[in-house]
């Protein structure tokens, strides 16, 4: 088991309980999203998961131990430093670790080269379209090698096409890598994309309204769009969301 969340309840401002007693198993490996309405807790559920933030009570176990660097958490904002080149965000982890200069960068080159930003090493997020920033985001959390990939409606604020694009390409990196993925999402049609595993979450409480593991093919690309198979967990979810 990955991660592991028993009895886990965040309590805001003494009495507003977003999540009580919630008990969630991810197994290494394993493609999630999480899904629900606007204000249900899953940011506030994936914060703990990243230790950004404490349960009131419960516990949450990483496997292997949740060292630094072996979790990263990919934002709806790509968070880049302006002053930095794509490079030299992308290798900002490495830094931070104390790798030296030509590791980190030898790192970060084949990472930017993963999402396809090769020929873009020079340039500065300013200069980048949306898609491009999300990916160097991509790559600047993935350049540490984590074993848990954490993501909060990261294409949530990017135009279709690119979040079509985006959504392969980190569907690919999924499988190349073979980390653990925990995807928070609202969108229905990219949880049935995107994952093995989607849990829904209730419109508050956090109690979890539907855990199914996908009935869909290993390889998720642009055909998969109009597969009727997709429509149909598309139902499933969107029925336990409305429910
Ligand atoms: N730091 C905070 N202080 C007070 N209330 C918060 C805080 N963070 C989140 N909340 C509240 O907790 C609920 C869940 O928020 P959040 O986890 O961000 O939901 P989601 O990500 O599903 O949209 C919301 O009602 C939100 O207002
Ligand atoms: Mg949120």
């Amino acid at each position: 088991m990955a991660v592991q969340l028993e009895g886990v309840r965040r309590v805001f401002d003494n009495n507003h309980v977003v999540i009580d007693r919630m008990d969630l198993g991810v197994d290494a490996g394993e493609f999630l999203a999480v899904l629900g309405p606007s204000g249900c807790g899953k940011s506030t559920l994936l914060r703990m998961i990243a230790r950004l933030s404490e349960p009131d009570s419960g516990q949450i176990r990483l496997q292997p131990n949740g060292a630094r660097f072996e979790t990263s958490f990919v934002f709806q904002d790509a968070h880049l430093l302006p002053w930095r080149n794509v490079l030299a965000n992308a290798a900002l982890p490495l830094e931070l670790m104390g790798e030296a200069k030509p590791k980190r960068d030898e790192r970060a080159r084949a990472v930017l080269e993963q999402v396809g930003l090769l020929d873009a090493l020079d340039r500065y997020p300013a200069e980048l379209s949306g898609g491009m920033r999300m990916r160097v985001s991509l790559a600047r959390a993935l350049v540490t090698e984590p074993r848990l990939l954490l993501l909060d409606e990261p294409f949530a604020a990017l135009d279709e096409i690119t979040r079509f694009h985006l959504d392969v390409q980190l569907r690919e990196l999924w499988q190349r890598r073979g980390m653990t993925v925990i995807f928070v999402t609202h969108s229905v049609s990219e949880a049935a994309f995107l994952a093995n595993r989607a849990v829904v979450l209730a419109r508050s409480g956090g109690a979890i309204k539907l855990d199914r593991r996908l009935e869909l093919p290993a390889v998720r690309n642009n055909e998969l769009r109009a597969d009727p198979r997709l429509g149909q967990e598309m139902r499933l979810l969107l029925g336990a969301i409305e429910e």
